[in-house]
């Protein structure tokens, strides 16, 4: 059985503690796209794990973790993850296998990312400054470099001294500083030392797992309405962050993938701008005061509102869902009515199916169902039956209007807060 996870929603879904309770079953854990732009959370025993690149399938002995071609690595932010982890007790050498084909994430993609967005003012995207956008630029662009390069000192030095010369001219007349040659191969040159042992032919090697009847997980990053293609554009990352990119992005074919589980919140958040239907400030004060909804990579507060069934039905359609993991049920606890957006109004018109044209998202309205809260904490419950009766109506609800089975029920941060239904 190979299995997707992937966001349903704008990212944060929880998808880093169902990834966590997925693993047990899985042999291998793969990474296909994004980069440390993620930050998923694992909270096993007292302590509390906030993964960027490496898959959290980490925290897992004997469970081999990859980073596959669609990834885009920062060598330098990767190689203190992985000091991270060692320091705590995780083995990675042997755990840990990285793209050969996967390409680099360079102190000028930053510089460029965070350029551009001061210059959009108003207008800004929101990114998390991690140089993304422009990292996914160059490979589409294809004057990108990959750990390959890497490999290859003086192969490498040429390459990165004319990437940073041109890239330079941009920063200048964008209002920034150079990026210096000097420090950049320094700091490269060290990250690649360490990083050798794991880089590797992931695609030969996951195909070898395959014919030896290993079990994989591809843990998706971001969610489907960050996706380049899918999401509400331009309000997204760069790479598909939807089904399809478990398979590009590592090279196992869509054929050989058995089942995709979609990862939602019982309620929606997002971070940076762009559209959110159902954004609700009742929401966001509720779920700020009560500590959560703050950004693992960033930090910053996420924009909160109500279950947007119109989303993750569109979400089901496009990564194909066989089941879904809600997470965050306890976050509701406390309501004694529960909005959930089934249509949206747009010029007196209802729609089921969220827009394309930004000027479109920005005019709709949600049309709301609203069902009845249970004001009682499900944050101890560890059996589904055991939920109370409204809660379950509400699962139930909002799985069938997503079109999907419900298979997993998150009450809490950690493993054993996992209902199986
Ligand atoms: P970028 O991926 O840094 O370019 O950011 C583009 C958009 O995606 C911004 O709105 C970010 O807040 C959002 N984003 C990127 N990564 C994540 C994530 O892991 N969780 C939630 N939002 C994300």
């Amino acid at each position: 059985m190979n299995t997707i996870l992937v966001g349903a929603q704008w990212g944060d879904e929880g998808k880093g503690k169902i990834i966590d309770v997925l693993t047990k079953d899985a042999d291998i854990v793969v990474r296909s796209q994004g980069g440390n732009n993620a930050g998923h959370t694992v909270e096993v025993g007292k302590e509390k794990y906030v993964l960027h690149l490496i898959p959290s399938g980490i925290l897992w002995p004997k469970k081999t973790c990859v980073i596959g071609n669609g990834v885009v690595i920062d060598p330098v932010s990767l190689v203190e993850e992985i000091k991270g982890l060692e320091a705590r007790g995780f083995k990675t050498k042997g755990n840990l296998l990285l793209s050969e084909n996967a390409h680099l994430v360079f102190p000028y993609h930053r510089a460029i990312d965070e350029l551009r967005e001061l210059r959009k003012g108003k207008g800004k995207i929101g990114t998390t400054k991690r140089g993304i956008g422009p990292a996914y630029g160059d490979k589409a662009a294809r004057v990108g470099l990959r750990l390959v390069d890497l490999l290859k000192p003086a192969q490498f030095k040429e390459k990165l001294t004319e990437r940073i010369e041109t890239n330079n001219i941009a920063i200048k007349a964008l209002g920034g500083k150079s990026v210096p040659v000097k420090e950049t191969l320094v700091a490269y040159e060290a990250a690649a030392k360490i990083l050798r042992p794991y880089i590797t032919n992931t695609v030969v090697w996951l195909h070898e797992a395959l014919t030896k009847k290993k079990k994989m997980l591809f843990e998706g990053a971001q969610g489907t309405f960050l996706d380049i293609d899918f999401g509400t554009y331009p309000y997204v990352t760069s790479s598909n962050t939807t089904a399809g990119g478990a398979s590009t992005g590592s090279g196992v074919p869509p054929h050989r993938m058995d089942r995709v589980v979609g990862c939602m919140k019982a309620y929606t958040t997002r971070v940076g701008e762009g559209n959110l239907p159902t954004e609700s400030a009742q929401l966001a004060d509720l779920f700020h005061g009560m500590g959560r909804e703050f950004g693992a990579t960033t930090g910053r507060a996420r924009r909160c509102g109500w279950f947007d069934a119109v989303a993750t039905h569109y979400a089901g359609l496009v990564n194909g869902f066989d089941e879904v993991a809600v997470t965050n049920l306890d976050g509701l606890d406390s309501l004694s009515e529960i909005k959930v957006c089934v249509a949206y109004e747009l010029k007196g018109k209802r729609i089921d199916y969220p827009p394309v044209d930004l000027a479109e998202w920005n005019a709709i309205k949600p049309v709301y169902k609203t069902f009845k809260g249970w004001k009682t904490d499900t944050s101890k419950v560890r059996e589904y039956k055991k939920l109370p009766v409204a809660a379950r109506n509400y699962l139930k609800g909002i799985a069938d209007l997503t079109g999907a089975e419900l298979t997993i029920v998150s009450v809490g941060p950690r493993r054993e807060a996992t209902l199986w239904v």
